[in-house]
Formats: structure tokens, C-alpha cells, sequence
């Protein structure tokens, strides 16, 4: 397993806050740098989430939520390209290209454990809630032959709860995550259910 440490827990530039990329361009680096299909789903699923969350739960304003969506649409962009310099690439890329230092530390933040920064504001702790949980839910919709249709917050904790399901998704990493925000398990998989790019 590569070493992913970021070595710093700084990114970007206060200068540059505001900047973003449009929807346009973050769609199209996703086209470029990212081959698997499955993967850019997984990609605008947290995108999604983070901008509803950001609208609905913390009453942001477009402009704010925008950013929200850009983080989670960016996170793992060098993932399938650049196994070996995951995060370290993208997060390069966005400091170039003079992107606001919240979308890139957002980006930083999402998997604690391997990058070494730790998540501090609301926008940081939710993608990490978002990742994991958000990919877990996906695998076991889609061995449903409704998908997402009727599942409930109950079928995704028994779930859970199976080691043997989707075993490659760390519970650990899901339970550390939601330990990070005073949310509960349950109000955060409904909240997936209920937003969820279906596919
Ligand atoms: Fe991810």
C-alpha cells in the first residue's frame, strides 16, 4: 500500500477564495482523468449529497453549495489514474489551476486515516461521512431488484452489520466518520436514501 500522507494540512490560497470551477469544467476533468464509469457515479453521488446537504441542512446559499458539490465530484479524480499519488494529484491540480482553499482542504479531509488531515469544518466532516456510507448504500441497492426503490434505513444497518457484505467498504472508517459530527447513523443513511443518484 502506497504511502498517501499529504505531509501538510494546508492547501491552496486565501486568495483565490471564490474561484471555482464551473459545472462544465468539473464534469469535464472527470471525463479526462477518469475512465470508470462507476467510479464518476460514485463521484456526483457525493457531489450530490454535499450540495443538498449544504442547502438543506445548513441553509447555504448556491454560490456555497457549489463548492460543496465541487469537492465531493473532485475527490477522487486521480484515484483510478494515479493510485499511487492519490489526493497529492488533484489537489495539485486545483492549487494550479487557483482554486479556493476550502474545496481543495475539503478534498484533503476526505479519508483521515491515509491523507493525515484531519476534517475541522462541516464541508470536511460530511464528505468524510458521505464516502463511505454513500458507496456502501449504492453496493447494496444494487443487488435489490428494486435498487433503491423501498429500502430502508433498517435493511442498510443489517447490512452493516454483515461483514461479509460489500467487505471491502471499513466500517471503522464509516463509525469514525459519523463519531466526527453529532449526527446519528440512521439520520445520515436516510438522508442518503432519500438523495442518492439512483444510478
Ligand atoms: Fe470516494
Amino acid at each position: 500500500m502506497a504511502n498517501l500522507q499529504l505531509g501538510r494540512t494546508q492547501f491552496g490560497d486565501p486568495a483565490n477564495s471564490g474561484r471555482v470551477l464551473t459545472e462544465a469544467e468539473a464534469l469535464q476533468l472527470l471525463e479526462d482523468w477518469v475512465p470508470n464509469e462507476r467510479l464518476r457515479l460514485h463521484m456526483r453521488q457525493v457531489g450530490a449529497l454535499l450540495k443538498t446537504w449544504a442547502l438543506e441542512r445548513e441553509n447555504l446559499p448556491e454560490s456555497e453549495a457549489h463548492k460543496w458539490w465541487l469537492a465531493g465530484v473532485l475527490h477522487d479524480a486521480d484515484w483510478e489514474k494515479y493510485p499511487e499519488e492519490h489526493c497529492r494529484r488533484i489537489i495539485q491540480e486545483l492549487e494550479t489551476r487557483q482554486i479556493d482553499p476550502t474545496v481543495i482542504r475539503t478534498i484533503a479531509c476526505h479519508g483521515p486515516r491515509h491523507f493525515g488531515v484531519e476534517p475541522e469544518s462541516t464541508m470536511e466532516k460530511m464528505i468524510y461521512v458521505f464516502d463511505e456510507l454513500s458507496g456502501f448504500i449504492h453496493a447494496a441497492a444494487l443487488i435489490r431488484p428494486t435498487r433503491y426503490e423501498g429500502m430502508d434505513v433498517k435493511s442498510v444497518l443489517k447490512k452493516l452489520k454483515t461483514p461479509s457484505f460489500a467487505a471491502q467498504v471499513n466500517r471503522d472508517e464509516i463509525n469514525d466518520a459519523i463519531g466526527r459530527t453529532n449526527l446519528s447513523l440512521e439520520e445520515v443513511i436516510d438522508f442518503i436514501l432519500k438523495y442518492q443518484i439512483p444510478a
